[in-house]
């Protein structure tokens, strides 16, 4: 697995920088507040799993599965949910957990899903985004950082589901796609 990386694009540190200041942001937006994040797995969850410890209200989560990517690297343009919340969001703050924005599709239906089920509040936050890629505009509130067009791993991101386990985000070496 060692070059399965090409290029470290943002190390642990800095992975660990930009959790603190997204925490801080939400911190002081929902002060008094209790929310729920919802993660869509499976890319988020590691990137949840920071954001929650450092933040100081009472949080719930709960996971949804929503795919639009098999185990390729450009999006399909389909969007299918394998798996839904299981609570009611109405009246409720919710807080959107994703690991990155590309096409901004699959992010665009699950907006459009919970917006339907009348939450007090729905706001987005988004470890990373890749603008260069949108096909659907999507309002991130808490954006970590933004990346080039380049398809990444790490952190929770995978290629076709490995290599989640890498502490930091890497460019993932050409040489380890097949399609
Ligand atoms: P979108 O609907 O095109 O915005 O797709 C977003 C989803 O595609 C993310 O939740 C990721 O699972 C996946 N994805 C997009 N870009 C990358 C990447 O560079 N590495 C790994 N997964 C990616
Ligand atoms: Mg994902």
């Amino acid at each position: 697995m060692t070059d399965v990386v090409e290029k470290v694009l943002i190390s642990e540190e800095e992975i660990a920088a930009c959790v603190d200041r997204l925490a801080s942001e939400i911190n002081r937006d929902y002060e008094g507040k209790e929310i729920i994040l919802v993660g869509l797995l499976k890319g988020s969850f590691v990137f949840m799993g920071d954001l929650m410890r450092k933040l100081s209200m009472p949080v719930s989560i709960d996971f949804m599965i929503v795919s639009s990517y098999g185990g390729r690297t450009v999006s399909s343009g389909e969007v299918n949910m394998k798996k839904d919340i299981g609570e009611s969001i109405e009246g409720k703050h919710v807080i959107i957990v994703e690991d990155i924005i590309d096409s901004g599709i699959t992010l665009s239906a699950v907006m459009e899903i919970l917006r339907g089920r009348n939450p007090a509040s729905l706001r987005l936050c988004a470890f990373l985004s890749k603008p260069a890629r949108r096909v659907k505009e999507v309002q991130i509130d808490y954006l970590g950082i933004e990346i080039p067009d380049a398809f990444v791993i790490g952190y929770g991101l995978d290629y076709d589901e490995k290599y989640r386990n890498i502490p930091c985000v890497g460019i993932l070496n050409p040489k380890y796609i097949n399609e």
